[in-house]
């Protein structure tokens, strides 16, 4: 199996079925030109228009305590200087608002200019507004503020700590989406009688998603309305929420945001700063522009907060689980009870009668943490897929065969059936193109030179999601198609795949389509987030192209002097800027219009999937609603699976270690885009690999601040650690979880290889390290 199976072009005109697995036709992205000549604007790029004021953070030097003093003398002396904004003249003007889990629309309640309180390091304390940048970050360093600190707990192990499980945050109705704590059988039992147990403790470190671009927000008013520019993930999300926060009417306030450097969960939710921003603008009678820097970007919005994990599995000698427990710990903030909880998808992975899984979440004076890249499965599925390789190494079992004798069609907790899960012919792809078969399974026996050689896998998953989304869809007799909804290109190609889905629904050339994306006077599309868009936009995007097609088929099947009278409407399609029937007569298109209507034909459709209340969009609309999360069948289970495989290289003597090779293998259901699918998946492996390498967050336990907030200490892979990528993408039947068999692969890439990471390195060295990042000197230590 190569990187791609050939391309088959999607079927025009009716909604393609989803019967038989499918793969579109790999297609260059529609934007690629606009991206690479710098014609894209970005939020950041919209300065709020004419005459803009600048804005700058001043944030805590603190991370527990009160405001004593803040003296601005300094400050207003510096010309230029406009406006500074602090609690004392903030105040109340803003509503401090929810996080998103508790179906608000914030990353964080702490509304930071509300008073002198300070709960976190790093937190906004003034704005400075000034005709200049520099006029405004000169000011800032020139306020005077002074603390009454009280020693703060940073991070696990601090003094000061308060836990709550997970549970009882949800009974609180604290929490939405997952609500129980999946159990089945007696799991205490079951491990203590089991033959053969493994039990161990995992941690991933904290980690910052930090997107290329900044944190940056213009707002401009006129006429008591709102204009905000800013990179957003969740743009009606951000409308509601500001709205909220302004005391607005929702239908005030624009939000733009055409393209996105960079979010990863990071711009899901909105940030206090945007409010603060807006006020700015209205009390200077001016646009203002606030451009936050990278470390300010690390506290005044959301992060991957450290976990911890007690995985204890038991099995019989025939590698058949008899026994999973997996505890989780997780830090917040002070205030909010934001959990990833990722023993959803750890309990229900592998076939397993006795199950049992608790998360806790522990309260530290940090900034609220949020979504980043597949938030529960990254860190939990590494400490699950250790835990398994361990097992297998007890077992003297081969690990892919553990979890192909676990491999199961009903997920253990309630016996729901997986709707497709192709995960075991992902792994048989993998391992023949990997070449798993020359592993000498022994830890520390493969050996090139100076170097021991370690070969490890990992299974992924991600759950399937979807969500509500509108959409308009104009075609002219010319041939010409615009396709409106406010979704948003965060990266992952969704231009392309709205024009791709135009193109085969209207028979139109791609050269043809233009796609408005990214601004809240379009229809609304569900925030981008857990992988859902290309399922729910492309969707809807057929949908409204069917209402175009069948209209125009009905006016020419009705059509006496017309070359399709009589035919059954359904089989006409729209291909090759023609109507054409299955017997060979066709009619151009603008004369097949000119039968339907006088000119251009609009059609607005919209989708509410499975498990969505049907007022979903209408709520929206209204500003009562945030559409993060997830449709879900009720009877049904949906997950895409892949199989994580890496090859590294420890040096014998130093203790480095080199990654020559990933493979991965997938599958999805319908692949839109493969070209672009590849990119996305390849894009996670890398990134898996950072998580098990490089990346951390370093926390200095007695300020609770982190230290290596910029791009020069913040670890990232350069091209020299990112050698041999293979993508693998198998084709899957799914029928269930939408019409079109789409499951999404955004965040489906960089789950499992962090464990595949550790599993590889502990087949190289016979070291197992159970806490991320994996670096030498963790080698260095357990090897003396
Ligand atoms: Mo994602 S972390 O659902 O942008």
């Amino acid at each position: 199996m190569s990187d791609n199976t050939e391309p088959q072009i999607m079927p025009q005109g009716a909604p393609p079925s989803a019967a038989k697995p499918s793969m579109g036709a790999a297609t260059s992205r529609v934007d690629g030109r606009l991206k690479v000549t710098g014609a894209a604007r970005y939020g950041s790029d919209f300065f709020g228009g004419v005459n803009p004021a600048h804005a700058y953070l001043a944030t805590s030097a603190i991370a527990r305590g009160r405001i004593t003093r803040l003296d601005e003398a300094e400050a207003r002396k510096v010309p230029g200087v406009l406006e500074i904004l602090t609690y004392r003249n903030v105040g109340d003007r803003i509503k401090p608002g929810k996080i998103l889990s508790q179906k608000g629309y914030m990353g964080t309640s702490i509304a930071p200019l509300a008073s002198d309180l300070v709960q976190h390091d790093g937190q906004i304390v003034a704005m400075v507004v000034a005709e200049t940048f520099e006029a405004a970050r000169e000011a800032a360093h020139r306020l005077r503020i002074e603390y009454a600190a009280e020693p703060p707990s940073a991070t696990f192990d601090s003094p000061g700590l308060q836990s709550i499980s997970a549970e009882s945050a949800s009974r609180e109705g604290e929490q939405s989406g997952s609500e129980e704590k999946p159990k089945v059988g007696d799991a205490a039992a079951a491990l203590a009688a089991a033959p053969v147990t493994v039990d161990g403790r995992y941690e991933t470190p904290t980690q910052h998603h930090n997107p290329i671009e900044l944190f940056t927000t213009a707002c401009a008013w006129a006429d008591g309305k709102l204009t905000v520019w800013e990179s957003s993930q969740n743009m009606y999300g951000f409308q509601n929420g500001l709205a909220e926060q302004l005391g607005m009417a929702p239908s005030d306030i624009r939000v733009i945001s055409p393209y996105i450097g960079g979010a990863f969960g990071s711009r899901g939710t909105l940030t206090q700063r945007t409010a603060i921003v807006a006020l700015a603008a209205q009390r200077v009678q001016r646009p203002v522009r606030l451009e936050a820097t990278r470390d300010q970007g690390y506290t005044i919005a959301t992060y991957r907060a450290e976990t911890r994990h007690r995985v204890r599995l038991g099995a019989g000698q025939d590698g058949k689980l008899q026994a999973l427990i997996h505890e989780g710990w997780e830090v917040s903030s002070r205030p909010d009870n934001y959990k990833v909880g990722g023993t959803d998808a750890t309990t229900r992975l592998y076939a397993c009668p006795n199950v049992d899984s608790e998360v806790t979440i522990v309260h530290a004076d940090r900034n609220t943490p949020g979504f980043m890249r597949s938030p529960p499965e990254v860190p939990y599925i590494f400490a699950l897929e250790s835990a398994m390789d361990e097992l297998a190494v007890a077992l003297r079992m081969d690990p892919i065969e553990l979890r192909r004798v676990n491999d199961t069609m009903h997920e253990p907790i309630k016996g729901l059936p997986y709707t497709s899960r192709t995960l075991m012919p992902c792994f048989d792809a993998a391992a023949k193109e990997f070449g798993w078969d020359k592993r000498d399974p022994r830890p520390g026996s493969m050996r090139d030179g100076d170097w021991l050689v370690g070969l490890g896998c990992a299974t992924t998953l991600y759950p399937t999601n979807m969500g509500a989304a509108a959409v308009r869809v104009i075609l002219t007799p010319q041939g010409t198609v615009k396709v409106q909804t406010a979704g948003h290109e965060i990266g992952t190609g969704i231009y392309t795949v709205v024009a791709l889905m135009a193109v085969s629904g209207l028979g139109v050339p791609i050269e043809k389509v233009t796609v408005e994306l990214g601004d809240t006077e379009l229809p609304p599309a569900p925030g981008a987030g857990g992988s859902n868009s290309t399922a729910s936009i492309a969707t809807v995007v057929a949908k409204a192209c069917e209402q175009i097609r069948s209209r125009i088929a009905a006016a020419a099947a009705a059509a006496v002097d017309g070359p399709f009278h009589g035919l059954d409407p359904a089989g006409l399609v729209l291909a090759d800027g023609a109507l054409r029937a299955p017997d060979g007569s066709t009619e151009p298109l603008d004369v097949a219009m000119g039968r339907a209507a006088g000119g251009a034909i609009e059609a607005y459709a919209e989708n509410i999937p499975h498990g969505v209340p049907d007022g979903a969009l209408k709520k929206l609309y209204q500003g009562q609603a945030t559409l993060m999360g997830g449709a879900k069948l009720k009877d049904r289970i949906q997950f895409a699976f892949g199989a994580q495989f890496v090859e590294v290289r420890v040096h014998a003597q130093t203790r480095e270690i080199r990654v020559p090779r990933l493979v991965g293998a997938f599958a999805a259901g319908r692949i839109v885009n493969p070209k672009a699918a590849k990119s996305q998946l390849m894009g996670g492996q890398i990134w898996g690999m950072s998580a098990a390498l490089h990346e951390a967050t370093e926390i200095d336990r007695r300020a609770a601040r982190y230290y290596n907030d910029d791009l020069a200490e913040y670890l990232i892979p350069v091209n020299a650690d990112v050698q041999q990528v293979t993508t693998i993408m198998l084709p899957e039947q799914e029928t269930q979880v939408n019409d079109l068999g789409i499951k999404g692969i955004g965040e489906l890439g960089n789950v499992g290889l962090n464990a595949a990471v550790a599993n590889a390195v502990f087949h190289a060295t016979g070291v197992r390290v159970r806490e991320l990042p994996i670096r030498a000197e963790k080698l260095l230590a357990a090897s003396v």
